[in-house]
Order: structure tokens, then C-alpha cells, then sequence
């Protein structure tokens, strides 16, 4: 995952709220008075306590902060506020048995801070099913628990909570026990000097109340500019609400992921019930030597990484179909450079242009010898015939033809079940449509295709019909491809034809 571009302080991750308009809304959204009692769990410079404070209210203020130099600058300024107490202590490593409770949290939490081994395994006892590696969603969790009853909290946190795997855990504790009041969802640049290359900020406000099973809550979206956050908590918000989301619709999403209906056609396909990508297709990640510096060669045509890697011996080449018997034991003799399939955004077909070292020497390192740096995993799938996804992609989703190649971990390998080999060029031109770009970043708002989200991608098949013209036009832009002049209005027929099966412009 990409960090943030000014990344300060990686153990505290201190990236202050010092903008009036965000902090104004999340203290509007708080709803507190001075019979409130708020809880700070890393206060930082302390600048929600300010605006409470501006706001000539006098609450009973609980502050945590880990950093020396916060704590005694927190402590500098409030000195005399009776009011406002400040704990130098580890938020996350309060005792559970021992949590007071407060009416109101307010906090943006540090996010990704560094974690010691012996504290991580600490907080993976504490937090069941929470990603421990991610400290934003563990101070929620703990947040939500300290929530008197009907108390709120207001939390500014990365986006990726919405979608990402690893936070499904999350999900399901706060749908299960909490009311979300409302989701705010803007670019990160809103935030001073901080720009996550990899996911957008979001507000959350939650209520500990128990929701009843139909409970919905608005998303606010499409902001322009921080001033614009204010008058969410005016009449004016109703421009901004993209979409309500229902908890009876999250339960039945795939890991409880908060998909955004923002087009009718895609919330219908998720819903529909058709077979997933995964049900059709084993999809998994490839390989890596341990040692790309040693093992991996280039062609002459690849000018990226000239002094890292050696050029290829053509004589060495293997230049058999390696699909018919795949050599996953190594090959005995000279040609036993094999052809890889590695990442970078091109479509339909990739031309060989690296190799690795495929030697039954070079395969006994990776297995034996170099095993733990080494991946050599789903070795059943290599020189098959499938379709490959690079994990990162640029501005949108591409494929290409595995072609019987090795294929290597910034992969994802789409290999079809042996009754679905049909499918093989459908799901090529499929996975270079505009369909299937939005349904992936529906399922997972980054930019990140990794297995488990192309998994989730519902699949439709068509009649034998339209079957057939999908083929036929891949097979065109296949040859394109393979000539190396794709321009993007040559997609425009295929993209009609996913347009057609997926039903974009309604019935
Ligand atoms: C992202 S900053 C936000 C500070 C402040 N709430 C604001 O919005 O300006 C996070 C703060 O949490 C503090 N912090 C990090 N880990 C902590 C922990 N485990 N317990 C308490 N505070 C922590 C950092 O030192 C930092 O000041």
C-alpha cells in the first residue's frame, strides 16, 4: 500500500486536523454540550479540544497522547481548565476490563503507525478480528466500546474501511452493535500537507445504539472544496447525498463491504446472485525467484531496469509450448530460459520480454534452497492457458493472455475451471471492458486488483450468441494487440457489447 506523501512521524503518524472547516463539521456532528462528557483518544495538538473550547463550552474533556513533546504542549495549554484532563498513556493498550465510558469521541486517529512486534501481537489478542496492522481501525473499535449508551462518536479516517478485505471485521462489528448516522467521503487533499496516493478520507459519525435490522444511513459525497463541509449539517446536504446504504444490504455483500450504489446496474448485478468470478475461475498470485537481480533476464527491448538485469542469451530461450507438459521440476538442457508474464498496464497480450532462469539448479533454489525468499506458490498453474490482471493498475483495470508463460506475484492468474475453458477469450474481453472496471472499483475503491476483490466480480454469461461476437472481437483486438498499436477507440465495440449483457442503460 502507497503511503502518505509527508509522512512525518511514522510511530505516531501525526497528521493534525488543522483545518476549521473539518474540524467545525466533526464538532458539529459531535452534538455536545456541557453536560457531555468527550473522550480525545489522541489529542495531538490538541485541536478539537480548542474548537469545543472556542465554542465557549465546557464539557468534561478526557485527552490521551503517546508523544512527549504533544503531551507537554497539551498540558502547557490547558493548564488552569480544570475540565480538560490529559493522560500521557497508550490509548490502545487500556486495560478492557478497566474502560471508562464517556457520551462523546471525537478523533483522528493515527493511521498505519508503526506497531513493535511485541505490541502488535499484543493487540491482536485485544482485538479479535480487527486488523491489527492498520491503527486507525482499532482505536474505532475500541472508541465504539467506551461509547455510553446513545453516546456518539466522530471520527475522520482513510476511506478504505469501505471496501478492503482485511477490515471486515471491522464491518461487521460496527453493523452488528452500532448505528452509522452518516459518511462523508472527500479527497484527502482536503487534508493539509497529507495526499494518500491510495484512498480518500472520510467522516464517520456512529451512535451506540443497537440498529434495527433495516437500518439506513446517507452518504455525503461530492464536495468541492473543505468549505463545503459546513453545510452538511444544513438543509443544503441533501445535494450531496449520493446514496443511503442498508444494513440488511451490507449483511448480504460480500464480506460485508459498504458498496456504494452509485449506478443502478451495478447494485442490480450485485444483487442479482450471479456466479462470481471466483466460482468459475481459480484466481491466484504467481511467482518470485527470491532473487530477481540473479534470476530474471530481459530482452533487448526493455530499456526499464538495465543495470539490474542481465540480457537474455537467446540460444538459452525455451522456446517449446510449455503448456503441453509443463516443466514445474526445472528443465534439463540449455534452453531453459522460460518466458514471464510481469505487471504494467497493457492490454490483451503481453510480448515475451523477460525470462527467468529455469534450470532444475535455478527451481531447486527457489524451492529448497532460497525457500523463504522465495514464492513459489500455485506452481500447479504455471505455462497454463489463462488470462492475466496486473495487481496495481493504472487508470483502469487491464488483461492480457497468459499464453502458456510463467507468471509472476504482481499477477493475478484467472485461470477458468476445466468446464468454463470456453470462456477463456470472453473473460479477456471482459476484463478490459468499462463493465468490469466499474463493477472492480465498485467492489474496492483503490486501485488495487488484488485476488480476493477479482473474485468477488460478478460474472454474466451470455447466449451462445452474443458469446460468439464477444469472441470474435476479442480475437480482433487481440491481433492489435499483438501488433502493438491499440489506441482506446478500439475498445468502443466491446465495450457496447458488456454495456449490452450488463444492462448499463437499463432495460
Ligand atoms: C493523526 S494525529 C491527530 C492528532 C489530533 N487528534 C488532530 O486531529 O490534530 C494522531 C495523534 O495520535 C498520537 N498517537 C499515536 N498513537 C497513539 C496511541 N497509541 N495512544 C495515544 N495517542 C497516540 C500521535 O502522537 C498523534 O499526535
Amino acid at each position: 500500500m502507497a503511503a502518505p506523501l509527508k509522512r512525518k512521524q511514522d510511530e505516531f503518524q501525526a497528521f493534525y486536523t488543522n483545518c476549521n472547516s473539518i474540524t467545525s463539521y466533526m464538532i458539529g456532528l459531535l452534538q455536545c454540550d456541557d453536560n457531555t462528557s468527550i473522550l480525545e483518544p489522541c489529542a495531538g495538538e490538541g485541536v478539537f479540544i480548542d474548537e469545543i473550547l472556542d465554542r465557549g463550552l465546557s464539557p468534561d474533556i478526557e485527552a490521551y497522547e503517546l508523544n512527549d513533546i504533544s503531551v507537554k504542549k497539551l498540558q502547557k495549554k490547558y493548564k488552569g481548565i480544570s475540565n480538560v484532563k490529559i493522560k500521557k498513556e497508550d490509548f490502545l493498550l487500556l486495560l478492557p476490563l478497566f474502560l471508562k465510558t464517556f457520551d462523546r469521541v471525537i478523533a483522528n486517529p493515527p493511521y498505519g503507525a508503526y506497531q513493535s512486534p511485541e505490541k502488535r501481537k499484543q493487540l491482536k489478542k485485544d482485538f479479535h478480528n480487527i486488523y491489527a496492522r492498520e491503527t486507525y481501525g482499532l482505536f474505532l473499535a475500541r472508541a465504539m466500546e467506551m461509547l455510553n449508551n446513545l453516546g456518539r462518536l466522530v471520527f475522520i479516517v482513510p476511506d478504505t474501511y469501505l471496501t478492503l478485505h482485511m477490515h471486515e471485521g471491522l464491518r461487521k462489528l460496527i453493523i452488528a452493535s452500532y448505528k452509522i448516522e452518516s459518511i462523508t467521503l472527500f479527497p484527502s487533499g482536503f487534508f493539509p500537507d497529507v495526499n494518500f496516493g491510495y484512498a480518500g478520507l472520510s467522516i464517520i459519525s456512529i451512535v451506540n445504539e443497537a440498529p434495527i435490522d433495516n437500518h439506513r444511513f446517507p452518504v455525503y459525497k461530492g464536495l468541492k472544496s473543505p468549505s463545503d463541509l459546513p453545510c452538511l449539517l444544513t438543509g443544503k446536504k441533501k445535494k450531496y447525498e449520493v446514496c443511503r446504504l442498508s444494513y440488511r444490504q451490507i449483511a448480504t455483500n460480500p464480506s460485508h463491504a459498504f458498496y456504494l450504489p452509485l449506478k443502478k446496474w451495478i447494485t442490480s448485478v450485485i444483487e442479482a446472485n450471479v456466479p462470481t468470478v471466483g466460482d468459475i475461475c481459480s484466481v491466484l498470485t504467481g511467482f518470485y525467484s527470491g532473487n530477481d537481480a540473479k534470476y530474471l533476464r530481459r530482452s533487448s527491448s526493455v530499456t526499464r531496469g538495465k543495470n539490474k538485469y542481465a540480457l537474455v542469451n537467446e540460444n538459452e530461450i525455451c522456446r517449446d509450448d510449455l503448456s503441453i507438459n509443463p516443466p514445474i521440476d526445472g528443465i534439463d538442457n540449455h534452453s531453459c530460459q522460460v518466458p514471464i508474464v510481469k505487471g504494467g498496464n497493457r492490454r490483451f497480450y503481453k510480448p515475451s520480454e523477460w525470462f527467468m532462469d529455469w534450470s532444475e539448479t535455478a527451481v531447486h533454489d527457489y524451492r529448497v534452497t532460497n525457500k523463504k525468499k522465495a514464492r513459489f506458490q500455485n506452481s500447479r498453474y504455471y505455462f497454463q492457458h489463462g488470462i492475466a490482471v496486473p495487481m496495481v493498475s493504472s487508470s483502469s483495470i487491464t488483461a492480457s493472455l497468459m499464453d502458456g508463460r510463467l507468471f509472476d506475484q504482481s499477477i493475478v492468474g484467472i485461470f477458468p475451471h476445466h468446464e468454463y475453458n470456453y470462456l477463456e477469450y470472453y473473460l479477456l474481453g471482459f476484463f478490459n471492458s468499462k463493465v468490469c472496471n466499474e463493477i472492480i472499483r465498485t467492489i474496492n475503491a483503490s486501485t488495487n486488483n488484488s485476488a480476493n476483490y477479482i473474485k468477488k466480480i460478478p460474472l454474466i454469461i451470455p447466449g451462445n450468441d452474443i458469446l460468439l461476437k464477444v469472441n470474435d472481437e476479442t480475437n480482433r483486438l487481440l491481433a492489435i494487440a499483438k501488433n502493438g498499436n491499440m489506441i482506446d477507440d478500439d475498445l468502443k465495440k466491446l465495450n457496447k457489447y458488456f454495456d449490452e449483457i450488463y444492462n448499463v442503460n437499463g432495460a
